[in-house]
């Protein structure tokens, strides 16, 4: 049976791959990457650098699968983001039924690890439940961009014994959740940490792992202006951005 491996291969820095990731690597014959555009060739590169490494210059088969355009004017965002699933898993079981052989193993590079905000794994399952072809698949974590922020940073997520709330730039736009006193946010597409204010700290990182790494870090009064800055003028120099920040209530305690 056509097998796959969906492959977390870190968030930008080569030497973030593991080696349970390099050795799955050396399994595949075939790798599915997911093309954005020219705007993102830089980490097309960082996947063919981390191939030529795990492979040690053996030949393989690259597959770029383009990314769907997803309406990102649509006002019903679950049904837009549903429709771009379909697609997008379309698009998979095609490569994956024209790319491999019926005893094949192929590989998705995963940016960070592939179980944080990425749709690989449910679209796999999506496919699956159609019915038309078969495969197995097996996942290897990575080092999520969480983990590089964190490290970076030299900090811990959680404080003592207590939560932290993962979540996207749209939804903190109503404010920083009332019973969560540590929030890591991603996909911040349109500079939510603008709105946060009270007595917050921040930790902030772009392109981490990668040359280009911008760390922030100090209270939200003294360095949100800074961040947002920071961030249009790396947007501007590199046509893209991806950062992640951890958001810190100060509850008088130093844990
Ligand atoms: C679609 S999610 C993918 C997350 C990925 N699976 C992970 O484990 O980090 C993309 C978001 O991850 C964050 N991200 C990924 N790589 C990053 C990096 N090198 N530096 C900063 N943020 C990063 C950004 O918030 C970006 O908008």
């Amino acid at each position: 049976m056509r097998h796959v491996l969906v492959v977390g291969i870190g968030a930008g820095d080569p030497d973030h791959l593991t080696f349970q990731a390099a050795r799955a690597l050396e399994q595949a014959h075939v790798f599915f990457v997911i093309d954005k555009g020219q705007r993102k060739e830089g980490l097309e590169r960082l996947r063919r650098e981390i191939l030529e490494r795990a492979l040690g210059g053996r030949p393989y088969q690259l597959v770029r699968i383009s990314d769907p355009e997803r309406d990102r004017t649509a006002t019903a965002y679950e049904h837009a983001v549903a429709d771009w699933r379909r697609r997008r898993a379309d698009l998979y079981a095609e490569a994956i039924r024209d790319k491999l052989g019926e005893d094949d193993c192929g590989a998705f590079l995963v940016w960070g690890d592939p179980s944080l905000y990425d749709s690989t794994l449910g679209i796999l399952e999506e496919i699956l439940s159609r019915g038309d072809i078969e495969f197995d698949y097996s996942v290897i974590p990575g080092i999520s961009s969480i983990s590089a922020l964190a490290a970076r940073h030299r900090i811990c997520l959680n404080r003592i014994g207590k939560p932290v709330l993962i979540t996207t730039g749209r939804r903190l736009e109503n404010g920083f959740p009332e019973e969560i006193d540590d929030v890591v946010v991603m996909l911040d597409a349109k500079d939510t940490l603008n709105q946060v204010d009270g007595d917050v700290e921040i930790f902030w990182g772009a392109y981490l792992g990668m040359p280009d790494e911008i760390l922030i870090a100090g209270r939200a009064a003294d360095v949100s202006a800074k961040i947002l800055q920071s961030r249009a003028e790396a947007r501007e120099r590199t046509g893209w951005i991806m950062d992640t920040s951890l958001l810190r209530r100060n509850t008088g305690h130093r844990e």
